[in-house]
């Protein structure tokens, strides 16, 4: 195979490097998805021989039929893969990139104001799409079955239809004006002029064919041909500036995971262009100069805090699209980076994020995004999180592909200093260039310990960094997979400068304590995040799987 002959060359390290993990297999495979047909979609391809690789094609391009407001073929995605065989992990990033026209001041006005709702709304909000070539990657260069196979069940969804469910109801709603302008879009959602409710069933034709053509060319199917000259005629008809060119030049980037070591367990995630990776290493970094586990719980998440408002601050100053920019990153993961952070932290009292410089500039904008978890038997392992970015993407479906756009531009930096639609900051790291990836916080992640593996991720913007951090923290203490996903969950991203918190997060003592050190908190109007886990036990060879409960995911230990 590809992949031998990849590490004859010797470009891989992980076999034999300290992070390297034993090769002995779980007990029974294990699935947690979004969506029961996603993890149905998973089932079917383990059962028909295929791999964690094939069962992840088959459960991201089920997702793109059964999800359609939260990923799809319209939008971009990246997979943390472990391969047990070799012991060998890389991160798949099928990111979107800016179209070849983009420019950094794009959505600015001539006074440099930004153009309200351009980000978001319509295909001058989306990037040129990653996900399709990244699936035909993962099949051709990792999986056992052909791609075709893989996509089978996704393309039975698409033309048997699917359920309406509450959740798209809501998106529906949450996005009616805008996708009224989109005649595809409204053709699917809005049958004579009315948003599709819970119960209704919508058939997918379109999306059906240019799956198949997937399935039958590989990503050329989508790439090229009519399906992307239907793409670039749709987008342009409607003003937005894609070319054939740009979907005929998109890659899919193979890179080095981050990894980080806090106390004794591995945290192996996202490298830019994510901001996860970094975040979680240097957040952990900070917390491991306190013994965590003894601190009274106010002290224990007035250091938590702390340590995301910075490690938050660098993401906004620093990060951006690695084969773009130059960043720091070996003094952002060094612990005598996070030693000086840690002097910063006053034991009683919140840094004001404006004492700490940096950029300086508001609740999120939906949810959507998606993550899935899944373990073979053999011990490979993916954690995918794939994207549209907000609920329906870019509320635009060029006619006759079936593709609903994302509205991922919205996170480059438009403007330094101007907030994107998860309140995040950035700076000329994150700025748009033609071809260039939009910075991320999607983390899908291993964890491995001696106790043994876990696989998350979830979806939540800004927020799916403190939520990997949280579940990572509680792990290394011995929760379990339903325990990490049912955690209470609170956040600081730098700016705004306020703790956002589910209910429950904090107790009243807590609370009261926070706030004395100067903490702004903010209640989050609802619970958010929908985190998949899978863990794997290694002593007792136990898998166990759990769905988050603020979503409908379904999980199977197989
Ligand atoms: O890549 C990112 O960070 C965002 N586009 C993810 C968006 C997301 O998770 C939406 N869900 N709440």
């Amino acid at each position: 195979m590809l992949l031998k002959a990849v590490l004859a060359a010797g470009l891989w390290l992980a076999a034999g490097s300290p992070f390297a993990v034993a090769r002995e297999s779980p007990a029974t495979s294990g699935i947690a998805t979004a969506h029961p047909l996603a993890t149905r979609a998973g089932e079917e391809i383990l059962a028909a021989g295929g791999n964690a690789f094939d069962a992840a094609v088959a459960i991201s391009a089920a997702l793109a039929v059964v999800e359609p407001f939260a990923s799809g073929l319209g939008g971009g995605a990246f997979w943390l893969l472990h391969e047990a065989e070799t012991g060998r992990q890389v991160f798949v990033d099928a990111r979107e990139v800016a179209p070849g026209a983009a420019t950094a001041d794009m959505y600015l006005d001539a006074s440099g104001r930004p153009k309200p709702g351009l980000t978001l709304n319509g295909p001058l909000a989306a990037g040129i799409p990653g996900e399709p070539a990244g699936l035909a990657h993962i099949a051709e260069r990792y999986g056992r079955l052909p791609l075709a196979r893989s996509l089978e069940p996704a393309i039975r969804y698409a033309e048997e239809g699917v359920d309406v469910t509450r959740g798209m109801e809501m998106g529906l709603r949450f996005r009616t004006e805008v996708t009224r302008n989109s005649p595809a879009f409204a053709a699917l959602y809005l049958p004579g002029g009315k948003a599709l409710v819970s119960g209704d069933r919508v058939r997918y034709p379109d999306l059906a064919r240019t799956l198949r053509a997937l399935a039958e060319r590989g990503r050329d199917g989508f790439y090229g041909g009519p399906v992307a000259r239907r793409l670039v005629d749709g987008v342009r008809a409607a003003g937005g500036i894609w070319s054939l060119a740009d979907l005929a030049t998109y890659r899919v980037v193979e890179r080095e995971p981050i990894r980080s070591v806090y106390r004794g367990m591995t945290v192996v995630s996202a490298p830019p262009p994510s901001a996860g990776g970094i975040a979680l290493a240097n957040t952990l970094n900070i917390l491991a100069g306190y013994d965590l586990a003894r601190l009274s719980g106010a002290d224990r998440r007035h250091l938590t805090i702390e340590a995301l408002r910075r490690a938050y601050r660098d993401r906004s100053l620093y990060l951006g699209d690695p084969d773009f920019v130059t960043m720091p990153v070996a003094r952002l993961l060094s612990p005598y980076y996070a030693d000086g952070q840690r002097v910063s932290i006053l034991p009683d009292r919140a840094t004001p994020s404006i004492a700490l410089s940096g950029i300086l500039p508001d609740p999120p904008a939906g949810t959507s995004t998606t993550h899935f978890s899944v373990l073979d038997k053999a011990g490979n392992r993916v954690a995918g999180t794939l994207s549209i970015n907000t609920w329906f993407g870019a509320g635009f479906i060029p006619p006759g592909t079936g593709v609903l756009l994302n509205n991922e531009m919205d996170d480059f930096t438009i403007k330094r200093g101007v907030p994107n639609g998860f309140d995040l900051l950035g700076a000329e790291a994150n700025a748009i260039a033609p071809g260039k990836r939009m910075l991320s916080s999607m983390s899908p992640t291993f964890l491995e310990g001696e106790r043994g593996v876990a696989i998350l991720g979830t979806p939540g913007g800004s927020r799916i960094i403190s939520m990997v951090l949280l579940a990572a923290l509680a792990w290394e203490e011995g929760a379990d997979a339903r325990e990490m996903v049912s955690l209470k969950r609170y956040h600081h991203q730098y700016f705004p400068d306020a703790v956002a918190y589910e209910s429950g997060a904090f107790s009243a003592d807590e609370e009261a304590d926070l706030r004395k050190r100067g903490h702004q908190l903010q209640p989050s109007p609802r619970a958010y995040g929908n985190m998949q886990v899978v863990t794997w036990d290694r002593a007792s060879g136990d898998v166990a799987a759990a769905s988050d409960p603020r979503g409908s995911g379904e999980v199977l230990v197989y």
